[in-house]
C-alpha cells in the first residue's frame, strides 16, 4: 500500500484516475483540488471513505502543499487550467496554476524527496500538417501555440530542470485528447452530446478539418499508473491510442449515434491560432512498459460516453448555461 497525493483529482482525468486507482490497487489517495469551475466533488462519489481523503486547496499554497507532500509517498500532478478557449479569453490563471503551481509542487517534492509524476499534453509540440507522415514522439521539439499549451510546456521544462539540477525523482507523460465520463461541458465531445440532449445543434469550429487523436480517459489512467510504478526516472512517455479523427467526423458520428441527422450541426467562428492536427506515436510506452489501450473501438467508447451524459444530467446541467453564454459571446 502506498500513499498517493493526486492534484486535480476532482477534474475530468484526475477523477477517472482516482476511480481507476481505487479499483485496481490498494493505494490510499489524497486529492488536493481547488474546486475551480472545472472541479466537481460529485465526480468522486462512490469512492470508499477509507480509500480517499479530499482536501480543498490550491497547488500554489506552499504551506499546504508542503504538508500534504510530506505525508505522501508519491505525487501525481493533474491540476491545471486545461481549456484552450479560456486561455485565449483570460491567460493569467494558466500562468498561476500551470507554471507557479507546478513550481510549488516541485519545491515540495524536492524538500521531501518524493516520487513525482507530471501529467501533460501533446499540445506542447504544436501541430502537424494533415498529410504529415510523422507523428509526435518524445524527441519532437516543443512548439506550443496557445497560452494553455505554452504554460503546459513551461511546466514540463520545470519538471525536467528539477530532475537534472536537483535530482527530483520525476517522470512525465504527454497524452492526446481524452474523452469519457466526468468531462466538463466546455470541451468538444461533451459540449456536442449535451447540446443534442438539450435540443441545440452541435457547433463545429471553422470547416472542422482539424484532427485530434482520441483516447479514453481510462486508458490514460492505466498508462499513468504503469509509468508511476515502472517508468524510468527523468523519462517522458507519450500516451496515445491511434485514434485520429477530424472534428467533422466526430460531430457527425455523435449525431448518428444519438439518432439524429448527421448533418444537423452549425459551423461557427474558428478558434484563434487553432492547431490543425495532433497525432501521437506511443511506441516507447508500448515497447518499454507493455501498455496497450483497452478502448480501441472509438464508436463503442463514444456510445458509452453518450449514455453516461444521458444518465447523468444532474452532473453536467449546472455548468451548461454559463458555458454556452461564454461561447455565445465569442460567436461560437
Ligand atoms: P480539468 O479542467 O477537467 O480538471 C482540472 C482540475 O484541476 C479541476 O478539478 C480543478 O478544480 C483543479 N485545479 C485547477 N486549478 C487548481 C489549483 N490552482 N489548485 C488545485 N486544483 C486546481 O482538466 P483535465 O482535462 O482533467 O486535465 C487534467 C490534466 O491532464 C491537465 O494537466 C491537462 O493539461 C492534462 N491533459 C488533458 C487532456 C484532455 O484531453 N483533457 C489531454 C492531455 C493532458
Ligand atoms: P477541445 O475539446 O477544446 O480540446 P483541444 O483544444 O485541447 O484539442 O477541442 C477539440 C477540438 O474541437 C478542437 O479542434 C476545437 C474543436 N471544437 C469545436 O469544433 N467545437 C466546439 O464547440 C469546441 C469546444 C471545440
Amino acid at each position: 500500500m502506498s500513499r498517493l497525493l493526486v492534484t486535480g483529482g476532482a477534474g475530468f482525468i484526475g477523477s477517472n484516475f482516482v476511480h481507476h486507482v481505487v479499483r485496481r490497487t490498494d493505494h490510499h489517495v489524497t486529492v488536493l483540488d481547488a474546486l475551480t469551475y472545472a472541479g466537481n466533488r460529485a465526480s468522486l462519489e462512490g469512492v470508499p471513505e477509507d480509500r480517499m481523503t479530499f482536501v480543498r486547496g490550491d497547488i500554489s499554497d506552499a504551506r499546504l502543499v508542503d504538508e500534504l507532500v510530506s505525508l505522501a509517498d508519491s505525487v501525481v500532478h493533474f491540476a491545471a487550467e486545461s481549456h484552450n478557449d479560456n486561455s485565449l479569453a483570460e491567460p493569467r490563471p494558466f500562468l498561476d496554476t500551470n507554471v507557479v503551481g507546478t513550481f510549488t509542487l516541485l519545491e515540495a517534492v524536492r524538500r521531501h524527496d518524493r516520487r513525482f509524476h507530471h501529467i501533460s499534453t501533446d499540445e506542447v509540440y504544436g501541430d502537424l500538417e494533415l498529410d504529415d507522415p510523422e507523428r509526435f514522439t518524445e524527441t519532437t521539439p516543443y512548439n506550443p501555440s496557445s497560452p494553455y499549451s505554452s504554460t503546459k510546456a513551461a511546466s514540463d521544462l520545470l519538471v525536467r530542470a528539477w530532475v537534472r539540477s536537483f535530482g527530483v525523482r520525476a517522470t512525465l507523460s504527454n497524452c492526446s485528447n481524452n474523452y469519457g465520463p466526468f468531462q466538463h461541458v466546455e470541451k468538444f465531445i461533451p459540449r456536442q452530446i449535451t447540446n443534442v440532449l438539450e435540443g441545440t445543434r452541435p457547433k463545429l469550429y471553422g470547416a472542422g478539418a482539424n484532427v485530434r487523436d482520441w483516447i479514453h480517459a481510462d486508458d490514460h489512467s492505466a498508462a499513468v499508473l504503469l509509468i508511476l510504478e515502472r517508468g524510468e526516472i527523468g523519462e517522458t512517455y507519450l500516451v496515445g491510442a491511434d485514434g485520429e479523427r477530424s472534428n467533422k467526423e466526430v460531430v457527425e458520428l455523435i449525431l448518428e449515434l444519438m439518432g439524429e441527422d448527421p448533418q444537423a450541426y452549425d459551423h461557427v467562428v474558428d478558434r484563434a491560432g487553432h492547431d490543425l492536427r495532433y497525432a501521437i506515436d506511443s511506441t516507447k510506452l508500448r515497447r518499454e512498459l507493455g501498455w496497450e489501450p483497452v478502448y480501441s473501438d472509438f464508436p463503442a467508447g463514444l456510445t458509452a460516453t453518450i449514455r453516461w451524459y444521458r444518465e447523468n444530467a444532474q452532473w453536467w446541467r449546472p455548468a451548461k448555461r454559463a458555458t454556452e453564454e461564454f461561447y455565445q459571446a465569442r460567436g461560437q
